[in-house]
């Protein structure tokens, strides 16, 4: 029977966590592979960290990873999760690491006197849709808007 445990990732995980992120960014459609593992490095380790990165070792080896960080709901008046990113190397899918990185994220949110855990998905990524109702999720309507770049300077008035 396969292993699979989930943990705090390393810093000297930087560089394959970087090629996992640029992977996913990839599957849902967004080239260009931003991460780097300084960015990672930079990001998500150390006092300045934005996000925290979890990975799950299938049999020993790493196969997949999640990046969230800690914020509020305002619907419930409480703190909050947000899910950035969850991966699972194609070749270990489908043996439980997806929900083992969910479970971890999970028992985080609770650890931290959260009241939820939230996420953004693709309404065109059928799998991953399926693969979070099985957890339990349900979703709304609500539509993710940003402005970045150039757009985010201009709203600035720069
Ligand atoms: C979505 C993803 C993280 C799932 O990881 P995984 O390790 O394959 O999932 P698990 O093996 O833990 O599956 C947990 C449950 O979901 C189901 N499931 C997972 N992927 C599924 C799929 N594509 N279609 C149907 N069911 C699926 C499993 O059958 C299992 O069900 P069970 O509990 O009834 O046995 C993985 O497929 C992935 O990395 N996909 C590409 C990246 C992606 O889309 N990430 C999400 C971005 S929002």
């Amino acid at each position: 029977m396969s292993a699979v445990r989930a943990r705090p990732a390393r810093l000297e995980e930087a560089a394959l966590l970087a090629e996992m992120a640029n992977d996913l960014n990839e599957h849902v459609g967004i080239y260009g592979r931003p991460f780097t593992a300084e960015r990672v490095r930079a990001d998500g380790f150390g006092e300045r960290a934005a996000f925290t990165p979890l990975v799950a070792e299938l049999d020993g080896a790493v196969a997949g990873y999640a990046f969230f960080t800690l914020g509020y709901n305002t619907d419930i008046a409480a703190r909050a999760m947000w899910l950035h990113d969850i991966f699972v190397k194609p070749s270990a899918r489908g043996r439980g690491v997806g929900h083992a990185l969910m479970a971890a994220v999970a028992a985080e949110t609770v650890r931290l006197g959260g009241g939820s855990l939230e996420w953004a998905v693709h309404s065109a990524n059928a799998g991953a849709l399926e693969f979070y109702k099985r957890l339990g999720a349900v979703g709304g309507e609500a539509r993710i808007m940003g402005v970045a770049g150039p757009r985010l300077r201009a709203l600035a008035g720069l």
